[in-house]
């Protein structure tokens, strides 16, 4: 079958179209004819390098994460042919075949063709991450970082949905849109001066860069979500998100790793 790799890091061109053995699923998993899979946030820094300290140097690598498609093998639950959506987190979906574990899909929404739902899993993040963990209630001020992004353009639409006040950090091109996603306001994260956004009861950051500048905007009883590691310095960042935790521990502050 076909599936895409790369022998090193670097930009898209890096990616071929390689041959590969059809996937044999392990007892329990099922087989999935892939229909589309996207590129989302995690998939650029691994591809791109950012984060091989901890991917590691063995060629050829595989790509994406999210993907739409249908049941290939019959499965207790799901039949030959049902439409389906998930989220491979071995990665490797780029290909025309995945052996997947039934946990990690569903039956994709009827009202979606399968291109635009293979966006959407990415954004199940955010559910975990606001109600979830975070347990964000109405009328509380939610801060999102990474607004526009695959999982912060679903964490403002689901905040929005939950009642909360929801401020929007995010690049100068994208403001207007995550307004219209229903962020009460929103401004460009590279001119927005932190300290002047006001305190939060919950902060989403999908960036890993400056969280120390962020934690000191919780309100006294606030809890903050991460999902990312700074790629640039991921050591000391993974060391910031271990302390984080510990602060977790001592009450107030709520962080959760990648
Ligand atoms: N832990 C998990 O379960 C989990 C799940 C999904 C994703 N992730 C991670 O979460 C991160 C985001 O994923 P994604 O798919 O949403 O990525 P994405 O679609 O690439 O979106 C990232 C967004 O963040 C914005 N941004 C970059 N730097 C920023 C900053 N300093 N302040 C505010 N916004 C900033 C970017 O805007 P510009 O393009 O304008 O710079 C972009 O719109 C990735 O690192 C990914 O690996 C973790």
């Amino acid at each position: 079958m076909r599936a895409a790799r790369f022998d090193r890091y670097g930009p898209a061109e890096v990616l071929y179209e390689a041959r590969v053995p059809k996937p044999v699923p392990e007892p329990g998993q099922v087989l999935v004819r892939v229909h589309a899979t996207s590129v989302n946030g995690g998939d650029l820094h691994i591809r791109a390098g950012r984060v091989k300290v901890l991917t590691g140097r063995k060629f050829p690598m595989a790509t994406g994460v999210d993907f739409t498609g249908e049941i290939a093998s019959a499965a207790p639950g799901l039949e030959v042919g049902d439409r389906v959506w998930g989220l491979r987190r071995a990665g490797g979906v780029a290909a025309e075949y995945i052996a997947v574990d039934p946990d990690r899909l569903s039956l994709a929404p009827k009202g979606l063709d399968l291109v635009e739902a293979a966006a959407l899993p990415v954004g199940t993040t955010a559910i975990t991450a606001l109600r979830d963990k975070a347990r964000l209630k109405a009328g509380e001020r939610l801060l999102v970082r990474g607004a526009a992004g695959g999982v912060g353009a679903i964490a403002v639409q689901l905040g929005h949905a939950m009642g909360a006040h929801v401020t929007a950090l995010t690049g100068a091109g994208t403001v207007d849109l995550v307004r219209e996603l229903g962020a009460d306001e929103a401004h460009d994260y590279r001119r927005a001066d932190p300290a002047a956004l006001g305190s939060f009861d919950v902060v989403l950051s999908t960036t890993g860069t400056g969280l120390p500048t962020y934690r000191r905007l919780l309100s006294p009883r606030g809890r903050m979500v991460t999902i990312a590691f700074d790629t640039d310095h991921p050591l000391p960042s993974l060391s910031d998100i271990a302390g984080a935790h510990r602060a977790l521990e001592a009450g107030g502050v709520r962080v959760l790793p990648a």
